[in-house]
């Protein structure tokens, strides 16, 4: 269990996370949504260690978050930033590194193996040598994110872990997340902006506004008013054979609709 009790974040006399309270299973993929600036990378940033804390406590089974060296909570935790530094690796360089904490320089067998598994769960066969810097967003995001569950931590962190990359991809890297997360027992927390892909993905969704948790839900109990309280817009949502379908901001009353219709009636 992760434990988050009465956190605050201040940078600068400015309050950026007041009064977080979460705790949080293994197995579960939590998926925290919210607008711009909320506050959602800074939580993660603040479980991490990246940040200080200003006030309360993370725990995880016996381990004080607060008071623990990040040496010490790194094995535990992986975390992948929204926004990647340059680096001069290549695409092997940096999953070799994610098993360097359990084998240091020398990787064993056991790591090979488990980096060529990854390789193909992740389809990265065709930029395996390339250096990072020369791959697209997505392709190195895929990267990132394989190396984040190569690190086999108990707690993953992924902020925005798939806003690069194409529908398909997409799709296909919530699956692998969602699967790892239950096979490795993995506590998953990520930041998601696509709302559709949140609610389906996701077993806890936290909702995140103006530095403050507005709800902490099973996906399957989110209703249309906490997402418009959200985002301060209206919003249907409708469930049909276990998918979500969600509308931002659209009514019946706005002419989109009526838009294409009578480019249609153009064209006739
Ligand atoms: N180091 C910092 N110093 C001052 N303000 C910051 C710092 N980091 C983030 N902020 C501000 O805190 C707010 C929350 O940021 P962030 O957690 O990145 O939001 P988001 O929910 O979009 O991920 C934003 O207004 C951002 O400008
Ligand atoms: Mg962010």
């Amino acid at each position: 269990m992760l434990k988050i009790t009465n956190l605050h974040v201040k940078i600068n006399k400015k309050i950026l996370l007041e009064n977080i309270n979460l705790e949080l299973k293994p197995k579960d993929l939590n998926v925290i949504i919210g607008p711009n600036g909320a506050g959602k990378s800074t939580l993660l940033k603040a479980i991490a260690k990246i940040i200080q804390i200003y006030k309360g406590e993370i725990s995880f089974k016996e381990i004080d978050f607060t008071t623990a060296s990040i040496n010490s909570i790194s094995k535990y935790i992986a975390y992948m930033a929204q926004f990647n530094q340059n680096s001069n690796l290549t695409t092997v360089d940096v999953l070799q590194i994610s098993r360097r904490k359990y084998s240091g320089f020398s990787l064993k067998e056991y790591d090979h193996d488990m980096i060529k598994n990854t390789i193909k769960e992740f389809n990265l066969q065709n930029f395996l040598n390339r250096n990072i810097d020369t791959l697209s967003g997505g392709e190195r995001q895929k990267i990132f994110l394989a190396a984040a569950i190569l690190q086999e931590p108990k707690i993953l962190l992924l902020d925005e872990p798939i806003s690069h990359l194409d529908p398909k991809n997409q799709i296909e890297m919530l699956e692998l997340i969602r699967k790892k997360t239950k096979e490795n027992n993995f506590i998953t927390i990520t930041v998601l902006h696509d709302l559709q892909n949140a609610l389906h993905y996701a077993d806890k969704i936290v909702m995140l506004k103006n530095k403050e948790i507005l709800y902490f839900e099973n996906s399957l109990n989110i209703t249309e008013k906490m997402i418009s309280k959200l985002f301060d817009t209206t919003c249907k949502l409708f469930w049909q054979e276990g998918h979500p379908f969600l509308f931002l901001g659209h009514s019946h009353n706005n002419n989109i609709h009526n838009h294409s219709h009578k480019k249609e009636n153009h064209d006739t």
